[in-house]
């Protein structure tokens, strides 16, 4: 039966076979999302809480989980929270936890694979475990900036500095932490890996010449910009031949900056991956934390749709924020990989449509994923929900006027991706997501928490100074 004959729920139910030969039980896929669960000093995987978020994932139905975030190195963070692999992590105790999340993820037979980053000039002093003076990493020296006033000038200097452009020898190292995290993901029992080259982290300022100011083998050139990208793919290939799934996610919205990515040098990049042959499939959404006055969130789209797009042959519905560039992409001749779109997909009839006109292969669910955990199974993939009700909740967020009021901007467009990694926290905690918090909620909720912390964290430090319990042992 053509793509055309299919009803949307059969569209989304369908079956694919990566590359690789991998097989996810559908086209729903949850997105890659940093979880903000994972403690100080170790960032290990947080296996109480992730019991109950991966847990709620895995049984939802997806056929795929993408795991939020694991930085490679544990010197540069992007935020307090974020899952890391250490570089002794095979064989201490850290590899424990490794397993128990790939059997939570996988528990009701979900594939799972690993999402391995590097923040680069994205890491700000103090996330992470690096001297105070030790700046963040770029490809070139190139601070971010969100805004030419000063008191914004000032704000993103002392959160993120200057940046240390990246001789060969840190080149090098982060090439053996992509490969650490691919063997530890393999060995603990992940299906594979997906390298985060998108949203402006260390890859994607490679990619572009805006970071990459190189004159070295590692820029130049479109070609030079690539040439740390296509290194992972190759080596990582190389070492973990099929059936691991390696997997490529990419920012569509580079190209749109100014002095970034020009449009035809971003499809290229995207070629070279979908038609090198070692790739199992291309992750393309959008979003750049430096593109101004926006914020992550905001550069992923909400829309406020309340009741589903009916499906008309002669109007494409585009309820993706990137399809535009999926078409482009899903065009190259010689495609020999899958895509999937993420960034801004509601409604049923919304995905089956980017599917079934061949923007793209798989859907990716990222902040419904985290107001609504079970939604494939409950809504959208269930054939006793008629199309028009199959529609998630929409993605905005109350009390937003506060964001837009707070004069600094890193600050105010930041706080309602804290809604999102609240909710999630809150999954994590075995609670529901609260969708009708408010930005100001949120505010307040963070700083009784932070008091909270405080209070503990000094109080666990005069216990210690009194010699009352021994001191954390620590393992690396
Ligand atoms: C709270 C939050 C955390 C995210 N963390 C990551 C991440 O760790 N890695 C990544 O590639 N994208 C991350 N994203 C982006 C999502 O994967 C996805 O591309 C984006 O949310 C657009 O999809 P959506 O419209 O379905 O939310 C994050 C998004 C949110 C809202």
């Amino acid at each position: 039966m053509s793509k055309q004959e299919l009803s949307p729920t059969e569209l989304l139910s369908q079956p694919l076979t990566l590359p690789c030969g991998l097989l996810l039980p559908n086209r729903l896929v949850k997105c890659p999302m940093q979880e903000t669960l994972a403690e100080a000093p170790f960032f290990d995987p947080p296996i109480s809480k992730f019991k109950n978020l991966y847990g709620q994932w895995s049984e939802s139905n997806y056929g795929l989980i993408i795991t939020g975030q694991v930085q490679i190195d544990i010197r540069f963070l992007s935020i307090a929270g974020d899952v890391v692999c250490h570089s002794n992590a095979l064989s201490s105790p850290h590899f424990e936890k490794w397993k128990e999340w790939a059997e939570i993820a996988q528990s009701h037979g979900t594939p799972t694979i690993v999402q391995l980053a590097h923040p680069g000039r994205m890491s700000p002093t103090g996330a992470g475990n690096r001297p105070s003076d030790m700046p963040a990493l770029c490809p070139s020296s190139v601070p971010v900036n969100l805004s030419d006033k000063w008191l914004e000038k000032f704000a993103i200097q002392s959160l993120l500095g200057t940046p240390k452009a990246m001789d060969l020898q840190d080149i090098e190292e982060a090439i053996e932490g992509w490969k650490n995290g691919a063997r530890v993901s393999k060995a603990a029992g992940f299906k594979g890996i997906q390298l985060h080259g998108a949203h402006g982290f260390l890859l994607s300022q490679f990619l572009s010449p805006h970071t990459n100011r190189r004159t070295d083998v590692y820029g130049g050139s479109p070609e030079g910009r690539m040439k740390l990208l296509k290194r992972l793919v190759t080596e990582i290939r190389a070492e973990f031949p099929a059936p691991f799934c390696l997997s490529v996610k990419l920012n569509s919205g580079d190209y749109m900056e100014k002095g970034g990515l020009s449009q035809d040098e971003a499809l290229e990049q995207v070629r070279w991956l979908t038609t090198c042959g070692m790739v199992d499939f291309v992750e393309i959404s959008g979003g750049n934390a430096e593109q101004k006055n926006s914020g992550l969130h905001r550069s992923f789209g909400a829309q406020s749709l309340t009741v589903a797009p009916k499906i008309k042959e002669s109007t494409r519905i585009r309820e993706s924020y990137f399809t535009e560039f999926a078409e482009r992409v899903a065009q190259i001749p010689g495609t020999k990989c899958p895509l999937q779109l993420s960034g801004g997909f509601r409604s049923r009839t919304g995905m089956a449509d980017a599917i079934a006109s061949g923007a793209c292969d798989l859907i990716g669910l990222g902040r419904t994923a985290v107001l609504e955990p079970d939604i494939p199974k409950r809504l959208l993939l269930n054939t006793e929900r008629e199309d028009d009700e199959a529609l998630a909740m929409p993605h905005i967020i109350k009390g937003q006027w506060l964001s837009n009021m707070i004069p600094i901007k890193v600050v105010g467009s930041g706080l309602p991706i804290q809604f999102f990694y609240f909710n999630m926290r809150r999954l994590g905690n075995g609670l529901k997501s609260d969708p009708d918090k408010s930005i100001p909620g949120l505010v307040i909720s963070s700083i009784v928490e932070t008091l909270r912390s405080g209070i503990t964290v000094t109080l666990q430090r005069i216990v210690e100074t009194l010699g009352w319990t021994p001191k954390v042992q620590k393992v690396e």
